[in-house]
């Protein structure tokens, strides 16, 4: 069996950023031993949540989903691990924030199917694809860090292809 290190994509959404909530989010990442490997705050335009909310585009709540998503920065951030989509959609929880279990993202700090305070790539294809989508090849990071040999074992990293 070979191991990948492989990227995902988050988005902290307006509510996580009105609700003060970017810190707390960033540190379970942290805790966990996800490697940030980009980060920053931006404004989502039109054309690239047409891109990226294109399977919602028929759903009634497509044009409420829009306007909530351009209500104010963003933060975009992509981390690394080994099946790091996997372990940051646990992290997160379901969509419908008020069934996600407590102890998650969603569970702890929102009640919402909407304004569910965060996204999380949900496969490694999506994961591919939305990291090109929000960062240029320059805005991402590869570098070593100190706690690389703690997070993982020796077969785990002698595994890594
Ligand atoms: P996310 O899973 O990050 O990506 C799609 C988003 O659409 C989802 O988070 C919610 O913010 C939103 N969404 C999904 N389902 C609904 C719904 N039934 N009503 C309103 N918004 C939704």
């Amino acid at each position: 069996m070979s191991l990948q290190l492989e990227k995902t994509l988050v988005i902290l959404k307006p509510d996580a950023m009105q609700r003060n909530l970017l810190g707390e989010i960033i540190t379970r990442f942290e805790k966990k031993g996800l490697k940030i490997v980009g980060l920053k705050m931006i404004e989502l335009e039109d054309i690239l949540l047409d891109d990226h909310y294109a399977h919602h585009k028929d759903k009634p709540f497509f044009a409420g989903l829009k306007n909530y998503m351009k209500s104010s920065p963003v933060v975009v951030i992509a981390l690394e691990g080994i099946e790091v989509v996997e372990a940051v959609r646990l992290l997160v929880g379901p969509t419908k924030s008020r069934i996600a279990d407590a102890g998650s993202i969603r569970g702890d700090y929102s009640m919402s199917g909407q304004t569910n305070i965060i996204h999380s790539s949900d496969s490694s294809e999506n994961a591919a694809a939305e990291i090109k989508r929000f960062f240029k090849a320059e805005e991402l990071f590869n570098y070593k860090k100190i706690d690389f040999e703690f997070l993982y074992g020796d077969e785990e990293r002698e595994e890594l292809v």
